[in-house]
């Protein structure tokens, strides 16, 4: 990469765009933002501090409390609340059933988003590029990205993935609950009037149902060499 280009990659739960993102960070030696798991965190600050997730006034009154930090080397992506890393607690059944509702608090998305283009600015800052992913990265967060993908796959391909990952992570998660975690979550994160999820105007769709991992890299390094070429 001969500049620092800012790529988005936005899409439904389990369209598989952390490792996507994450590998095409390592691979044009960018730094890597999952959005996501800022969402996943102050989830867990407010479940750990009694702050009913179902009332957006409770959420609301703690936003600006939680510290969060995120290491963006692709290498090695961490992110740690009020100084403890929570990287693979924020993955567990109870903040994934609960990140939806708090993420359609609009003051928590506001201050999230802050510290999204914090991050990108520090990256810039110091001469590298960055991946960034989520679901609101190419319309709000980031709408002068340089490479915008909406990556997407069918719902039982997304569910089907997600259940091999909560296997792999010992969770006693079932196929039927990992499809029913995934549909309720398309629902609620597409249907909220705060940065829904959807494509942004200028984004390239890449559908994965029928792709592999490897094959979205190459699509999408292939988008970003041309962006390149451009400037
Ligand atoms: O990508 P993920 O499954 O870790 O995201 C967790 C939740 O966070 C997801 O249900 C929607 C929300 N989210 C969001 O609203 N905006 C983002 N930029 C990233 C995630």
């Amino acid at each position: 990469m001969t500049r620092s280009l800012v790529i988005a990659v936005d899409g439904p739960s389990g369209s598989g765009k952390s490792s996507v993102s994450r590998e095409v960070a390592r691979r044009l030696g960018a730094r890597y933002l999952d959005t996501g798991a800022m969402y996943r965190a102050a989830t867990l600050w407010f479940l750990q501090h009694d702050v009913d997730v179902h009332d957006p006034d409770q959420v609301r009154l703690s936003v600006g409390i939680p510290l969060l930090e995120m290491d963006t080397d692709p290498q090695q992506p961490s992110i740690r609340l009020d100084g403890v890393d929570v990287g693979s607690r924020i993955r567990e059944a109870d903040v994934t059933a609960a990140v939806s509702y708090v993420s359609a608090v609009p003051e928590l998305r506001a201050r999230l988003v802050e510290l999204q283009r914090t991050a990108v600015a520090d990256a810039i800052g110091t001469g590298f590029g960055i991946v960034v992913e989520g679901r609101d990265i190419g319309r709000v967060v980031l709408p002068d990205a340089d490479v915008k993908i909406f990556l997407t796959a069918d719902v039982d391909v997304r569910a089907e993935r997600r259940h091999r990952e909560e296997v792999e992570r010992g969770s006693a998660v079932d196929a039927a609950g990992a499809m029913s975690s995934i549909t309720d979550r398309d629902a609620i994160d597409t249907t909220r009037a705060a940065s829904p999820l959807l494509k942004a105007e200028d984004a390239v769709v890449i559908d994965a149902t029928e792709l592999g991992i490897e094959d979205v890299v190459g699509l999408i390094l292939e988008l970003a060499d041309a962006r390149d070429l451009r400037h």
